[in-house]
């Protein structure tokens, strides 16, 4: 199908729905085998929960807690909220969440939370934060101040200190990213809180852990309890890998304020970001927790560290430069030629790009990235040729 646009136009009155369907799945095979700039898993097989639960409505409205409605899943959906509280050690008479549409509403939940109990406090996030949490401050009506992040993309602590310290009178929101986009960096939580407890203010520390939350903490490299942690968030397709965008949401219960009305026509508790929630999401999530358990998941997160450790090794052989963080699956390089960066998705912040190593992805296509990156390098650069002008030629 030459045009998927034209082809998918809903005005045209001989639309070939089954082609139409072919084409995307056709283009989606196309790149997966190149795909390696974005965090997605791609080892898993959600297939079953597709195929039991795929031709119906599972709405999950209202909050997790509710029984009420026909089709839904909330009891699988109070089970992947417990185990991921038990994960992050948030203690069991203090706990509540639910799942998200993905890390974004985690975090605008967690941090509506934060801002109705402390409506006087001033946002503080790093330079490396990821774009949605300027966005959800600017919805709240939020003070922000932003902290530096250093190249590497961890918060520069002093900075924190030094806009704390200006602003004690106000209490404090703080930002931690556990998995920054561009390089994976993690935010030193015992530090900031360290900070917090230093300048005696009072607040809210949430860390968005889209990426690195579920793999740190399966190390045991991430508890709330340890730091006082009071709310995080994950997504659901990215160390996980559903099929359909989703995340969790974990907040300690005492700091939400969670006096809403039941709605009357809904029977349920009108406590989440959205109405009506995904629930097929909560048992794709379920599913994948429940199938390979904390020893399968620490394992798949530990093969995909061994892949990006050789993917560096494998391209500074060629020559180019490439680093990660010890606990990473991505890797960050200088910006590569265009053709590779294109070919390969790299994700690109000006100099810098980086390719993640999620669960599934296999030194073959490392070994065939670096077989591209090695002959574009050779390539020389063509210089621009000076126009050829009669005046010129004299
Ligand atoms: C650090 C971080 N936070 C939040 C998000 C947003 O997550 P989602 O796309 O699931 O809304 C991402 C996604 O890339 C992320 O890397």
């Amino acid at each position: 199908m030459a045009d998927l646009a034209v082809a998918a136009d809903l005005s045209r009155d001989d639309i070939d729905v089954t082609a139409v369907l072919d084409h995307l799945v056709a283009d989606a095979a196309a790149t997966a085998p190149t795909a390696i700039g974005y965090p997605g898993a791609v080892d898993l097989d959600h297939s079953a929960v597709i195929a039991r639960l795929g031709h119906r409505l599972w709405n999950n409205i209202g909050d997790p807690a509710d029984t009420g409605g026909v089709a839904h899943t909330r009891v699988l959906e109070q089970a992947v909220v417990a185990w991921m509280a038990d994960l992050f050690g948030i203690p069991a008479g203090d706990r509540w969440g639910y799942v998200t549409t993905g890390g974004t509403e985690g975090n605008l939940s967690a941090l509506a939370a934060a801002y109705r109990r402390w409506p006087t406090a001033r946002i503080y996030y790093s330079t490396a934060a990821h774009y949605s949490i300027p966005k959800i401050v600017d919805l709240l009506g939020a003070y922000k101040t932003v902290v530096r992040a250093h190249p590497d993309g961890e918060m520069d602590y002093d900075h924190l200190a030094a806009q704390l310290r200006k602003r004690r009178r106000w209490p404090a929101i703080v930002v931690a990213t556990a998995g920054t986009t561009m390089t994976e960096a993690v935010d030193d939580v015992t530090r900031i809180r360290a900070i917090l407890t230093h300048y005696a203010m009072v607040g809210h520390l949430h860390v968005d852990a889209a990426l690195s939350g579920i793999p740190l903490a399966l190390d045991g490299k991430l508890r709330c309890d340890d730091v006082g942690i009071d709310s995080i968030a994950v997504s659901g397709h990215k160390f996980l890998g559903v099929p359909t965008p989703c995340g969790v949401v974990l907040i300690r219960d005492h700091v939400r304020n969670p006096a809403r009305q039941p709605i009357a026509y809904t029977a349920a508790a009108d406590t989440t970001v959205t109405g009506s929630r995904c629930g097929l999401a909560a048992a794709l999530l379920w599913h994948a927790i429940a199938v390979h358990g904390r020893e399968g998941h620490r394992w798949r997160a530990a093969e995909a560290r061994t892949v990006a450790a050789y993917a560096v090794d494998r391209i500074r052989a060629t020559g180019w430069q490439a680093w990660r963080y010890p606990h990473a699956f991505t890797v960050v390089l200088p910006t590569p030629p265009e053709t590779v960066r294109v070919k390969w998705l790299l994700a690109t912040d000006g100099p810098a790009s980086h390719l993640i190593c999620m669960p599934g992805i296999t030194t073959a296509q490392i070994d065939a990235l670096t077989a591209d990156l090695t002959a574009a390098i050779r390539t020389p650069i063509p210089h621009p040729r000076t126009p050829h002008t009669p005046e010129a030629d004299g």
